[in-house]
């Protein structure tokens, strides 16, 4: 491993929204492993090769209990939650595979495909809505964001009549000015999930929504208690609806800045699955998870000493040219087999083959339908998220 004299503080911003920041690029040199300086002065280790990412990702001496002292925090934002209980990212073996057992039988591949004509119906009646209203559009507040959301509270059995409220707050928790502020959001979000689980209790007859069963089999049967059911419905609410929407903007921002590959998608729909692959590896928009060694590990010729924090940032990883040939070009024919931005191991996303259904259902519609789709503001000027969050646009001008 080469070593950088002075650490890179991490995270950083993008200078392009689906590029990773350049004050990465000397990180390219010094793969697998190099040191960077988080917000207040820590140090950790940051992974940036596939092949130690993937080992590292799927060893147990690292934990993701973001309560432990010393947990690595990006942001004052996360440092000041990280007392607070997160179900699944948040524990480690053997509570994390008792919490997952119980929630996968929602999130298999069968069951995404058994909610494809679902999301269809909600993507077509968002672009209704959405022609309806005329171009010039904000592409995030009229669909980006309306679809996933959408698509999560018909799951969970949560009201999108509140969804004003739920949106307000993940953004808050995610981006909030102020720590204070990130912990209101968090406390709020706690509070209406907490208020709705006791009225689903309540409920004679059960809704048919995973937030339903779990109420009605899980906690009755003694499985969970309140508190850990209302944590498990928080990260399902905040990931099931903010991570798609980014990708569903910024992949359209990212296809609308490549006519080549966009054409190529409209002649032959078929390569839609394998387009939305490839730009999760290219967007890569969860960009920096997070660890904490319990014990030495010995890894690519060093030591990652108990207690460090390790931090895998996955638009480097997922661009490693050792794996992904010319890896900062757009290739739908590529192969894009063991990209990292759903990460990996024990924690890999649960969520994927549901955020895959939608992606590809909000994307071929959505250029289908609106064939003259363009931005409607020069790209340069358009804002996107700050590096320190889960990337995406912030607004997306779009006219047809
Ligand atoms: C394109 C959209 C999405 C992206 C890019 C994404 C990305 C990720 C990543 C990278 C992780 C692993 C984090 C880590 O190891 O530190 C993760 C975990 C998770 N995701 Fe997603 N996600 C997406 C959509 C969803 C959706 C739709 C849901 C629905 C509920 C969801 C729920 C979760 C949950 C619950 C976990 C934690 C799993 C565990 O710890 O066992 N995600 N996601």
């Amino acid at each position: 491993m080469t070593e950088l004299s002075d650490p890179v503080a991490f995270p950083q911003d993008r200078t392009c929204p689906y590029q990773p920041p350049t004050a990465y690029d000397p990180l390219r040199d010094t793969r697998p492993l190099t040191h960077v300086t988080l917000f207040d002065g820590r140090p950790a280790w940051l992974v940036t090769g596939h092949g130690v990412a993937r080992d590292l990702l799927a060893d147990p001496r690292l934990s993701t209990d973001r309560t432990r002292p010393g947990f690595p925090a990006p942001t004052e934002r996360f440092a000041a939650v990280r007392h607070k209980k997160t179900a699944l990212l948040g524990v480690d073996d053997p509570e994390h595979r008792v919490q997952r057992r119980m929630m996968v039988p929602s999130f298999t591949l069968k069951r995404a495909g058994e909610m494809r004509p679902s999301i269809q119906r909600i993507v077509d009646e968002r672009l209704d809505a959405m022609i309806a209203q005329g171009p010039p559009v904000d592409l995030v507040s009229a669909f980006a964001l309306p679809v996933p959301s959408m698509v999560i509270c018909a799951l969970l059995g949560v009201p999108y009549a509140d969804h004003e409220f739920f949106e307000e707050q993940s953004r808050r928790l995610l981006r909030g000015p102020t720590a204070d502020d990130v912990v209101r959001a968090r406390d709020r979000l706690e509070e209406y999930i907490g208020e709705l689980v006791d009225r689903k209790q309540k409920d004679q007859q059960p809704g048919d929504g995973v937030l339903d069963d779990l109420v009605h089999q899980r906690l009755r049967q003694g499985d969970v208690d309140r508190e850990e059911l209302t944590a498990l419905a928080i990260i399902l609410l905040v990931a099931g609806h903010e991570t798609t929407a980014n990708m569903i903007s910024l992949g359209t921002y990212t296809l609308l800045q490549h006519p080549g590959e966009l054409a190529q998608l409209r002649e032959d729909p078929t390569l839609l699955p394998a387009a939305v692959e490839e730009l999760m590896r290219m967007l890569s928009i969860a960009d920096g998870l997070l660890r904490q060694a319990t014990e030495d590990i010995e890894v690519a010729g060093t030591t990652i000493r108990a207690g460090d924090g390790v931090i895998f940032s996955t638009s480097v990883i997922n661009r490693d040219e050792t794996v992904y040939a010319r890896p900062d070009t757009l290739d739908w024919h590529r192969s894009t087999r063991h990209h990292v931005a759903f990460g990996f191991g024990i924690h890999q996303c649960l969520g994927q083959n549901l955020a895959r259904a939608e992606m590809e259902s909000a994307l071929h519609s959505l250029f289908a339908r609106l064939p003259g789709l363009r931005l409607a503001a020069p790209a340069e000027t358009i804002p996107f998220k700050p590096g320190d969050t889960i990337q995406g646009m912030l607004e997306l001008p779009v006219t047809w």
